[in-house]
């Protein structure tokens, strides 16, 4: 899609590439991808490795520092996060607000950009320890606002940050306590939720990504920044996805029979394809394998049989074959998800908070180019010129 056009009225060249297929919008030391391999790193470290080993709060740490933490680093960055989770109270009565039907998605991207009202501080960007504070606050701050959109919409109590809990612990905690008695989630589930948020912090210049750099370059503050990622990335072509793959999967009749329309174009694979990786997603498969640790605790989710018969059809397929279609990071995830008891609205949630911390170290790098400028793609006009203003009664 790539064409090369000479502006009307403009000298040289410039370049027409509507979805930035071939343009490099920015300079970036944090995700490496090499979507024909099917290799994911995050500061040069495999993801593979990160998912086995690491947390996500030191990998959230990784992305934001560079570097991967000392024990005392992680331990005062743990701190930090884990004394910021409460939210104000008046943010409380603002997502009570909302219809009881709501989407989580419109919750959190609302009340996200609701905290930029509360800490009008954070608008002085200028300042690396204040960034490093509001970065604290957005990280720390997620998984209670997701927690709250999820209980709003079960109409059931809100829960408080329980700060003796782990990151991962403490949300589970938030989303599923429903007695005084402290809440205690299985650890098996707790590491898979730890593992599924490595896969997602970060993913180069995706869509939200990249809204996020946008945004961000008119040096708004962080929290109207990552409100417009959440905006991006509640997308069914983005991280909608995972929630449009679950209800694809529910209402699948015969396999055969679906992807013969997929192939007729009257629907797409939802969880398949993806504009870099030709080849398997890495985060496919260490998702695929946290299934078998969530369904030992769960059980198997039903669904899962469709997902493996839809996949091994579609990978024999000279259709999927020839466009190099292969599943993505939400073609499993949904069936964790649903195994966990989440309702599909509340997966793209799931994906914005572990993704927070991704956008906010892109965030940080972009303040900290002195090449970057704003925003603002050349555009190629098509409409009418100069012409005569035609009063209302003469049109
Ligand atoms: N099912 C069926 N056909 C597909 C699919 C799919 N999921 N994805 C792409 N194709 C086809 C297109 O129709 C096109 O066919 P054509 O050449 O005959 O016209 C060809 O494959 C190339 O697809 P494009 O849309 O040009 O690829 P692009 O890179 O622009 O889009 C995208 C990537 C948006 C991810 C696409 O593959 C898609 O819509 N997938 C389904 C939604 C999804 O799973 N999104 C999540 C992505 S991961 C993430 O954001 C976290």
């Amino acid at each position: 899609d790539l064409k090369q056009i000479a502006l009307d009225g403009e000298p040289g060249l410039a370049t027409y590439d509507p979805g930035f297929v071939n343009t490099a919008s920015c300079r970036s030391a944090i995700t490496y991808i090499d979507g024909d391999a099917g290799v994911l790193e995050y500061r040069g470290y495999p993801i593979e490795q990160l998912a086995e080993s690491s947390s996500y709060l030191e990998v959230a740490y990784l992305l934001l520092n560079g570097e991967l933490p000392t024990s005392d680093e992680l331990a005062g960055w743990t701190h930090e996060v884990t004394h910021h989770t409460f939210l104000h109270e008046n943010l409380k009565q603002f997502i009570q607000g909302f219809r009881y039907d709501a989407h989580p998605m419109g919750m959190l991207m609302a009340s996200v950009s609701a905290l930029s009202t509360y800490y009008p501080d954070a608008r002085e960007i200028a300042d690396p320890e204040n960034r490093r504070l509001q970065i604290t606050r957005l990280v720390a701050k997620m998984p209670t606002l997701g927690a709250f959109a999820y209980r709003h919409g079960q109409g059931k109590p809100y829960v408080y940050p329980d700060n003796d809990l782990s990151y991962t612990a403490n949300f589970l905690a938030m989303l599923f306590k429903m007695s005084e008695q402290k809440y205690n989630a299985d650890e098996r589930l707790i590491k898979a939720l730890e593992v599924l948020f490595i896969l997602h912090a970060d993913h180069e210049q995706n869509c939200s990504t990249n809204a996020v750099r946008s945004v961000g370059s008119s040096q708004v503050d962080p929290y109207s920044a990552v409100a417009a990622g959440i905006g991006a990335l509640y997308g069914p072509l983005h991280g909608g996805a995972n929630e449009a793959v679950l209800k694809m999967l529910r209402r699948i009749g015969t396999v055969g029979e679906f992807i013969e329309g997929v192939k007729a174009g009257k629907e797409k694979l939802m969880g398949f394809g993806h504009r870099v990786y030709k080849n398997y997603d890495p985060r496919a498969t260490i998702i695929k394998k946290a299934c078998d640790d969530v369904f030992a605790v769960t059980g198997v989710n039903p669904l899962l049989k469709i997902a493996m018969e839809l996949e091994k059809i579609a990978l024999e397929d000279e259709y999927f074959i020839s466009r190099k279609l292969y599943p993505n990071v939400d073609f499993y995830s949904g069936l964790i998800y649903e195994a966990l008891q989440f309702p599909p609205e509340m997966f793209t949630v799931l994906f914005a908070i572990p993704r927070t911390s991704g956008w906010l170290a892109q965030w940080q790098e972009l303040l900290m180019d002195k090449d970057q400028k704003i925003a603002r793609p050349k555009q190629i006009y098509t409409g009418a010129r100069t012409r005569d203003f035609i009063p209302i009664e003469k049109r």
